[in-house]
Protein backbone atom coordinates (compact mmCIF):
# COMPACT_ATOMS: atom_id res chain seq x y z
CA UNK A 1 0.00 0.00 0.00
CA UNK A 2 1.10 3.27 -0.77
CA UNK A 3 0.02 6.68 -0.03
CA UNK A 4 0.74 9.98 -2.15
CA UNK A 5 -0.30 13.33 -2.11
CA UNK A 6 -0.61 16.58 -4.09
CA UNK A 7 -1.14 20.32 -2.80
CA UNK A 8 -4.60 20.56 -2.22
CA UNK A 9 -4.80 19.16 1.70
CA UNK A 10 -0.93 17.77 2.43
CA UNK A 11 -1.53 18.17 6.28
CA UNK A 12 -4.90 15.63 5.89
CA UNK A 13 -2.63 13.38 3.87
CA UNK A 14 0.19 13.46 6.74
CA UNK A 15 -2.11 12.95 9.35
CA UNK A 16 -3.57 9.52 7.25
CA UNK A 17 -0.01 8.09 6.41
CA UNK A 18 0.36 8.57 10.41
CA UNK A 19 -3.07 6.80 11.31
CA UNK A 20 -1.85 4.04 9.07
CA UNK A 21 1.75 3.95 9.76
CA UNK A 22 2.90 4.16 5.99
CA UNK A 23 4.80 7.09 5.05
CA UNK A 24 3.73 9.49 2.07
CA UNK A 25 5.56 8.64 -1.09
CA UNK A 26 7.84 10.41 -2.77
CA UNK A 27 6.46 12.42 -5.40
CA UNK A 28 6.53 16.29 -5.92
CA UNK A 29 4.48 18.75 -7.79
CA UNK A 30 5.35 21.73 -9.60
CA UNK A 31 4.70 24.16 -11.50
CA UNK A 32 6.97 25.07 -14.78
CA UNK A 33 7.52 28.55 -15.63
CA UNK A 34 4.50 29.24 -17.15
CA UNK A 35 1.99 27.35 -14.90
CA UNK A 36 2.22 23.54 -16.37
CA UNK A 37 1.89 21.34 -13.38
CA UNK A 38 4.90 18.84 -13.38
CA UNK A 39 4.99 16.06 -11.06
CA UNK A 40 8.39 14.07 -9.95
CA UNK A 41 7.77 10.80 -8.45
CA UNK A 42 11.11 9.10 -7.46
CA UNK A 43 9.55 5.82 -5.88
CA UNK A 44 8.51 2.49 -7.26
CA UNK A 45 5.01 1.73 -7.47
CA UNK A 46 5.11 -1.18 -9.80
CA UNK A 47 2.24 -3.94 -8.64
CA UNK A 48 1.26 -1.69 -5.75
CA UNK A 49 -1.99 -0.38 -4.27
CA UNK A 50 -1.99 2.93 -4.52
CA UNK A 51 -3.86 5.76 -2.89
CA UNK A 52 -3.73 9.44 -3.68
CA UNK A 53 -5.47 12.35 -1.52
CA UNK A 54 -6.59 15.42 -3.27
CA UNK A 55 -9.59 16.61 -2.30
CA UNK A 56 -10.50 19.47 -5.52
CA UNK A 57 -10.94 21.79 -3.54
CA UNK A 58 -10.39 25.43 -4.39
CA UNK A 59 -8.23 26.02 -6.16
CA UNK A 60 -10.25 23.83 -8.35
CA UNK A 61 -9.43 23.44 -11.44
CA UNK A 62 -5.54 23.55 -10.34
CA UNK A 63 -6.22 20.85 -7.75
CA UNK A 64 -8.05 18.43 -10.44
CA UNK A 65 -5.20 18.68 -12.64
CA UNK A 66 -2.62 18.05 -10.29
CA UNK A 67 -4.65 14.91 -9.37
CA UNK A 68 -5.31 14.01 -13.08
CA UNK A 69 -1.85 14.18 -13.83
CA UNK A 70 -0.45 12.64 -10.64
CA UNK A 71 -2.87 9.62 -11.47
CA UNK A 72 -1.41 9.36 -15.02
CA UNK A 73 2.15 8.64 -13.93
CA UNK A 74 1.07 6.06 -11.64
CA UNK A 75 -0.53 4.65 -14.02
CA UNK A 76 1.90 4.37 -16.76
CA UNK A 77 4.70 3.44 -13.57
CA UNK A 78 2.40 0.01 -13.51
CA UNK A 79 0.75 0.53 -10.15
CA UNK A 80 -1.74 -2.48 -9.68
CA UNK A 81 -4.83 0.18 -8.51
CA UNK A 82 -5.24 3.65 -8.09
CA UNK A 83 -7.67 5.32 -5.23
CA UNK A 84 -8.19 8.99 -5.33
CA UNK A 85 -9.00 9.47 -2.22
CA UNK A 86 -11.10 12.85 -3.16
CA UNK A 87 -13.23 13.71 0.44
CA UNK A 88 -14.51 16.81 -1.55
CA UNK A 89 -15.35 16.40 -4.77
CA UNK A 90 -15.21 19.50 -6.65
CA UNK A 91 -17.93 20.15 -9.09
CA UNK A 92 -20.49 18.23 -7.35
CA UNK A 93 -22.97 20.86 -7.68
CA UNK A 94 -23.22 20.62 -10.86
CA UNK A 95 -24.37 17.45 -11.12
CA UNK A 96 -27.71 17.90 -13.62
CA UNK A 97 -29.04 20.01 -15.85
CA UNK A 98 -30.74 22.45 -14.14
CA UNK A 99 -31.72 24.60 -17.38
CA UNK A 100 -31.08 23.62 -20.84
CA UNK A 101 -28.05 23.52 -22.58
CA UNK A 102 -26.12 23.58 -18.70
CA UNK A 103 -23.20 21.05 -19.08
CA UNK A 104 -22.90 17.85 -16.58
CA UNK A 105 -19.56 19.06 -14.70
CA UNK A 106 -19.80 16.21 -11.93
CA UNK A 107 -19.98 13.64 -14.58
CA UNK A 108 -17.11 15.16 -16.80
CA UNK A 109 -15.06 15.30 -13.20
CA UNK A 110 -15.79 11.45 -13.25
CA UNK A 111 -14.98 10.65 -16.83
CA UNK A 112 -11.71 12.12 -16.29
CA UNK A 113 -10.48 10.57 -13.66
CA UNK A 114 -11.53 7.30 -15.02
CA UNK A 115 -9.86 7.88 -18.25
CA UNK A 116 -6.70 9.04 -16.18
CA UNK A 117 -6.68 5.36 -14.11
CA UNK A 118 -8.37 5.80 -11.34
CA UNK A 119 -9.91 2.15 -10.25
CA UNK A 120 -11.73 3.50 -6.99
CA UNK A 121 -12.89 6.51 -5.51
CA UNK A 122 -13.33 7.26 -1.97
CA UNK A 123 -15.23 10.23 -1.05
CA UNK A 124 -17.49 12.05 1.48
CA UNK A 125 -20.98 13.35 1.10
CA UNK A 126 -20.99 13.99 -2.27
CA UNK A 127 -23.81 17.23 -2.76
CA UNK A 128 -25.79 14.50 -4.59
CA UNK A 129 -25.93 10.74 -3.64
CA UNK A 130 -26.05 9.75 -7.25
CA UNK A 131 -23.11 11.13 -8.39
CA UNK A 132 -21.84 7.58 -7.29
CA UNK A 133 -23.80 6.37 -10.15
CA UNK A 134 -21.64 8.64 -12.90
CA UNK A 135 -18.96 6.31 -12.05
CA UNK A 136 -18.82 2.10 -12.88
CA UNK A 137 -15.53 1.70 -10.59
CA UNK A 138 -16.04 0.91 -6.64
CA UNK A 139 -17.16 4.48 -5.07
CA UNK A 140 -16.49 4.66 -1.06
CA UNK A 141 -19.16 7.07 -0.21
CA UNK A 142 -18.56 7.98 3.42
CA UNK A 143 -20.30 10.11 5.80
CA UNK A 144 -19.74 12.97 7.99
CA UNK A 145 -22.46 12.56 10.44
CA UNK A 146 -21.05 10.08 12.81
CA UNK A 147 -17.92 12.38 13.66
CA UNK A 148 -20.43 15.57 14.12
CA UNK A 149 -22.53 13.25 16.03
CA UNK A 150 -19.76 12.57 17.96
CA UNK A 151 -18.65 16.02 19.05
CA UNK A 152 -22.04 16.71 19.86
CA UNK A 153 -23.02 14.07 22.27
CA UNK A 154 -19.57 14.76 24.10
CA UNK A 155 -21.14 18.53 24.64
CA UNK A 156 -24.36 17.29 26.14
CA UNK A 157 -26.46 19.94 24.74
CA UNK A 158 -30.11 19.51 26.16
CA UNK A 159 -33.37 20.63 24.26
CA UNK A 160 -32.34 19.70 21.13
CA UNK A 161 -33.41 20.09 17.29
CA UNK A 162 -31.62 19.44 14.19
CA UNK A 163 -32.22 21.49 11.33
CA UNK A 164 -32.18 20.71 7.74
CA UNK A 165 -31.14 24.41 5.87
CA UNK A 166 -32.94 22.74 2.97
CA UNK A 167 -35.16 20.11 1.37
CA UNK A 168 -32.03 18.48 -0.15
CA UNK A 169 -30.73 17.91 3.32
CA UNK A 170 -33.22 16.34 5.41
CA UNK A 171 -31.68 12.98 5.17
CA UNK A 172 -28.25 14.51 6.64
CA UNK A 173 -30.49 16.18 9.05
CA UNK A 174 -32.36 13.22 10.22
CA UNK A 175 -29.05 11.03 10.59
CA UNK A 176 -27.32 13.40 12.78
CA UNK A 177 -30.54 13.48 14.90
CA UNK A 178 -31.17 10.07 14.94
CA UNK A 179 -27.62 9.89 16.45
CA UNK A 180 -28.04 12.68 19.19
CA UNK A 181 -32.21 11.64 19.69
CA UNK A 182 -33.30 14.96 18.79
CA UNK A 183 -36.14 16.30 16.74
CA UNK A 184 -35.70 17.82 13.08
CA UNK A 185 -37.18 20.66 11.69
CA UNK A 186 -37.04 22.01 7.72
CA UNK A 187 -35.77 25.56 6.55
CA UNK A 188 -37.58 26.13 3.04
CA UNK A 189 -34.92 27.85 1.13
CA UNK A 190 -35.68 29.54 -2.12
CA UNK A 191 -32.72 30.34 -4.72
CA UNK A 192 -33.56 33.55 -6.67
CA UNK A 193 -29.94 33.21 -8.43
CA UNK A 194 -26.29 30.91 -8.03
CA UNK A 195 -25.35 31.64 -4.21
CA UNK A 196 -28.01 33.77 -2.74
CA UNK A 197 -30.13 31.81 -0.64
CA UNK A 198 -33.69 33.48 0.58
CA UNK A 199 -35.82 31.34 4.00
CA UNK A 200 -39.23 31.27 3.04
CA UNK A 201 -40.33 28.97 6.05
CA UNK A 202 -39.42 26.81 8.82
CA UNK A 203 -40.98 23.34 9.15
CA UNK A 204 -41.02 22.25 12.64
CA UNK A 205 -40.40 23.84 15.98
CA UNK A 206 -37.28 25.56 17.23
CA UNK A 207 -39.11 27.94 20.15
CA UNK A 208 -36.65 27.98 23.23
CA UNK A 209 -34.18 25.07 21.53
CA UNK A 210 -30.92 24.61 21.00
CA UNK A 211 -30.37 24.45 17.55
CA UNK A 212 -27.79 22.45 15.14
CA UNK A 213 -27.90 23.51 11.88
CA UNK A 214 -26.15 20.84 9.57
CA UNK A 215 -25.06 20.85 5.81
CA UNK A 216 -22.96 19.01 3.07
CA UNK A 217 -21.15 22.84 2.22
CA UNK A 218 -20.51 26.05 3.16
CA UNK A 219 -19.70 28.20 0.62
CA UNK A 220 -20.43 31.84 0.88
CA UNK A 221 -22.63 31.45 3.93
CA UNK A 222 -25.45 32.81 2.81
CA UNK A 223 -27.75 29.61 3.76
CA UNK A 224 -26.22 29.34 7.35
CA UNK A 225 -26.59 32.31 8.07
CA UNK A 226 -29.86 33.58 6.78
CA UNK A 227 -31.29 30.57 8.36
CA UNK A 228 -30.05 31.52 11.85
CA UNK A 229 -31.47 34.79 11.52
CA UNK A 230 -34.65 33.23 10.79
CA UNK A 231 -34.59 30.40 13.62
CA UNK A 232 -33.84 33.37 15.86
CA UNK A 233 -36.65 34.91 14.85
CA UNK A 234 -38.86 31.71 15.46
CA UNK A 235 -37.39 31.89 19.13
CA UNK A 236 -34.53 29.44 19.40
CA UNK A 237 -32.44 29.70 22.07
CA UNK A 238 -28.66 28.93 20.86
CA UNK A 239 -27.75 28.30 17.38
CA UNK A 240 -24.83 25.50 16.13
CA UNK A 241 -23.83 24.71 12.71
CA UNK A 242 -21.75 22.05 11.06
CA UNK A 243 -20.92 20.55 7.70
CA UNK A 244 -18.61 18.21 6.10
CA UNK A 245 -17.11 21.12 3.59
CA UNK A 246 -16.01 24.12 4.64
CA UNK A 247 -15.96 26.10 1.47
CA UNK A 248 -16.04 29.07 2.84
CA UNK A 249 -15.70 31.35 -0.45
CA UNK A 250 -16.03 35.22 -0.70
CA UNK A 251 -18.15 36.65 2.43
CA UNK A 252 -18.26 33.79 3.59
CA UNK A 253 -16.15 34.56 7.36
CA UNK A 254 -17.40 37.83 7.73
CA UNK A 255 -20.71 36.31 7.68
CA UNK A 256 -20.65 34.04 10.23
CA UNK A 257 -18.68 36.10 12.19
CA UNK A 258 -21.73 38.60 11.88
CA UNK A 259 -24.10 35.70 12.19
CA UNK A 260 -26.07 34.33 14.97
CA UNK A 261 -24.34 31.23 15.40
CA UNK A 262 -22.50 30.57 18.16
CA UNK A 263 -20.09 28.19 16.40
CA UNK A 264 -19.31 26.31 13.24
CA UNK A 265 -17.52 22.47 13.37
CA UNK A 266 -16.10 21.97 9.84
CA UNK A 267 -14.05 18.88 8.93
CA UNK A 268 -10.57 18.67 7.33
CA UNK A 269 -11.59 17.45 4.03
CA UNK A 270 -10.95 21.06 2.93
CA UNK A 271 -7.99 22.95 4.45
CA UNK A 272 -8.83 26.18 5.80
CA UNK A 273 -6.03 28.96 5.73
CA UNK A 274 -4.57 31.14 8.11
CA UNK A 275 -6.56 33.97 7.59
CA UNK A 276 -10.02 31.48 7.91
CA UNK A 277 -9.13 30.16 11.08
CA UNK A 278 -11.58 32.57 13.42
CA UNK A 279 -12.42 31.38 16.84
CA UNK A 280 -16.17 30.64 16.18
CA UNK A 281 -15.12 27.49 13.92
CA UNK A 282 -13.82 24.35 15.08
CA UNK A 283 -11.95 21.37 12.68
CA UNK A 284 -12.71 18.13 13.21
CA UNK A 285 -10.36 15.39 11.42
CA UNK A 286 -11.85 12.99 8.88
CA UNK A 287 -8.03 11.22 8.77
C1 LIG B 1 -26.81 23.48 -1.44
O1 LIG B 1 -27.81 22.87 -1.76
C2 LIG B 1 -25.81 22.98 -0.45
O2 LIG B 1 -26.27 21.89 0.28
C3 LIG B 1 -25.42 24.09 0.49
O3 LIG B 1 -26.57 24.49 1.22
C4 LIG B 1 -24.91 25.27 -0.30
O4 LIG B 1 -23.85 24.89 -1.13
C5 LIG B 1 -24.42 26.36 0.67
O5 LIG B 1 -24.07 27.47 -0.10
P1 LIG B 1 -23.92 28.90 0.57
O6 LIG B 1 -23.09 28.72 1.81
O7 LIG B 1 -23.22 29.70 -0.50
O8 LIG B 1 -25.29 29.42 0.86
Amino acid sequence: LKIFTANANPMLAQEISEYLGVPLGDAKVKRFSDGEISVANDESVRGADVFVVQPTCAPVNENLMELLIMIDGLRRASARRITAVTPYYGYARQERKARARDPISAKLVANLLVAAGVRRLMTMDFHANAIQGFFDIPVDHLPGVPILAEYYSNLGLDNLVVVSPDIGGVTRARGLADRLGADIAIIDKRRPAPNVSEVMNIIGNVDGKNVIMTDDIIDTAGTIASGAAALMERGAKRIYACCTHPVLSGPAIERIETSDITELVVTNTIPLPEEKQIPKIKTLSVA
